[in-house]
């Protein structure tokens, strides 16, 4: 089975999040399940870049959405990628998103639905020969491939979209519809209309033949008010066609016993040699209780406001926090302060992936307070690395830790803490829990132990993505 993942981010090309981690991994995954996958992504300068000159040109087109355009072929970190190479869309510096003056690109509804317009033209038309079977979309920036594809006759390409995060909606006025190409006759609330806007991401969640999200617990919250978030409607409507699949990790860059970035181990004994200088890469002193770490964007969703508020329970019983991030200013500012305070309390404002895998190998705990999670990837790293995720009950983070409840201590199979509802409060008192945990040194070595075994890797969802397809291309 042939597919063309659709993405606006694919590690290591370009990532802002675990969306491109987990793009990034899907093709090698799906691989050894006889799915051929290629990554349809835009010509930004790091992936021009990237695939340098060893591309071929297999597609031209005059004007895409206000300029030239090519379709290039090419290989890259081990990726068959498709890529829209178009400088007056993708070559500008920044992020994929965000101009260097920090604001969302105008022009971005275009940007995005020019992948998806191209999407939809190689499912119809194919490039050079390869053409899909199937067109996988994520999030908003895919949306508006149905709606293309619908545009241009008599196919048989099927189509999934995969929610990683509802939260965006990729949202435009509807003086826009001619410009973005759309057909006015669908601007309905059966269609792409949402409350008088355009909305990419509706288009995608009524036109893909299947819906998928990161987590199955995430696929039910979707149809609940509190988590749809103006959505959890169109979500209900299709249930029979809504399947979570846990997201999985890149075990080979994710393995404590070959990492290079680390002093390698395989037991949790093996972390200690990685504690000491952690805390000294953060100018922590030596402390009894547990170095709690937290790698994550600054925002809302990540919970992190509640971590400002219920830290003095960790700090009173010995415990110290290390923490990389970077996002909202506030927060930011906050936390800084809060290091500047606290001599138990280290903070890195910034993205380092080489520190966040000194930050797994050396911390005793990672606090995961999210708000919402569609899957979450930390949580599942700290896992890997012995490093106890103390999550919020909620989307992925609630599918993939074992809570330390009596019952699971006494059946010997608790890898972290759960916490709900998702305030300061709770989290107070689980941060006072794990503290007692900690303390006591038979029962956390033997959840570090089911921690470091429990599979994280890819093999079953990936298993679950190649049935989908398999029923998608049957039906
Ligand atoms: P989200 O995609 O919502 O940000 P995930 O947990 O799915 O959350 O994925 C986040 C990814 O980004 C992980 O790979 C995480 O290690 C990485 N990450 C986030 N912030 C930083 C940072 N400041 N430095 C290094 N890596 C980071
Ligand atoms: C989104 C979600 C996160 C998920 C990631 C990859 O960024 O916020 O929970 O792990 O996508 O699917």
């Amino acid at each position: 089975i042939s597919v063309l993942s659709v993405t606006s981010e694919c590690a290591p090309l370009v990532k802002t999040g675990g969306l491109a981690d987990v793009t990034g991994a899907l093709p090698r995954a799906l691989a050894s399940e006889g799915i051929q996958m290629r990554t349809l992504l835009p010509g930004y300068p790091a992936v021009m870049a990237a695939l340098g000159d060893r591309t071929e040109v297999v597609g031209g087109f005059d004007n895409l959405f206000g300029g030239p355009a090519r379709l290039i072929f090419g290989m890259a970190a081990g990726l068959e990628i498709l890529t829209i190479d178009a400088p007056h869309l993708y070559d500008r510096p920044g992020g994929p998103y965000i101009g260097p003056a920090g604001g969302d690109w105008p022009d971005n509804p275009e940007r995005f639905a020019a992948l998806s317009w191209i999407a939809a033209h190689v499912a119809a038309n194919g490039a050079d020969g390869w053409r899909p079977q199937i067109l996988h979309g994520h999030d908003w920036q895919a949306g508006f491939m149905t709606e293309y594809l619908g545009q241009m006759g008599e196919h048989d390409v099927r189509s999934l979209l995969t929610i990683h995060n509802i939260a965006f909606h990729g949202l435009v006025g509807p003086e826009r519809i001619g410009a973005l190409r759309l057909d006015p006759s669908r601007f309905h609330s059966g269609g792409y209309e949402y409350w008088g806007a355009v909305s990419a991401l509706k288009a995608g969640l009524v036109g893909a033949d299947i819906l998928t999200t990161v987590s199955p617990r995430y696929a039910e919250e979707l149809m609940t008010p509190e988590f749809g978030i103006g959505f959890d409607g169109v979500m209900r409507s299709r249930r029979e066609n809504l399947t979570g699949i846990l997201n999985g990790i890149d075990s080979e860059i994710w393995n404590p016993a070959t990492d290079p970035l680390i002093k390698p181990y395989q037991t949790p004994r093996g972390k200690l040699a990685n504690k000491a200088p952690l805390r000294a890469e953060f100018g922590l002193p030596e402390a009894s209780g547990p170095l709690c770490i937290i790698v994550s964007r600054m925002t809302h969703q990540k919970g992190l406001d509640l971590v400002l508020e219920a830290l003095p329970a960790l700090l009173e019983h010995g415990g110290q926090l290390a923490l990389l991030g970077s996002g909202e200013r506030e927060l930011e500012l906050s936390f800084a302060a809060m290091a500047e305070r606290e001599a138990n309390v280290g903070v890195r404002i910034g993205y380092d992936e080489g520190l966040s895998h000194r930050m797994m190998a050396g911390g005793d705990a990672i606090l995961v307070p999210s708000r919402f999670e569609p899957c979450g990837l930390t949580q599942l790293y700290g896992l890997r690395y012995g490093t106890l995720p103390l999550v919020g009950l909620t989307g992925g983070l609630a599918d993939t830790v074992i809570n330390a409840s009596p019952a699971a201590l006494a059946r010997g199979v608790a890898t972290g803490l759960q916490f709900s509802p998702v305030t300061a409060e709770a989290l107070r008192n689980a941060l006072t829990t794990l503290c007692r945990l900690h303390a006591d040194q038979g029962i956390w070595a033997k959840m570090q132990r089911n921690a470091m075994a429990q599979p994280v890797g890819w093999d079953q969802s990936a298993r679950a993505y190649a049935q989908l397809y398999e029923r998608l291309v049957a039906s």
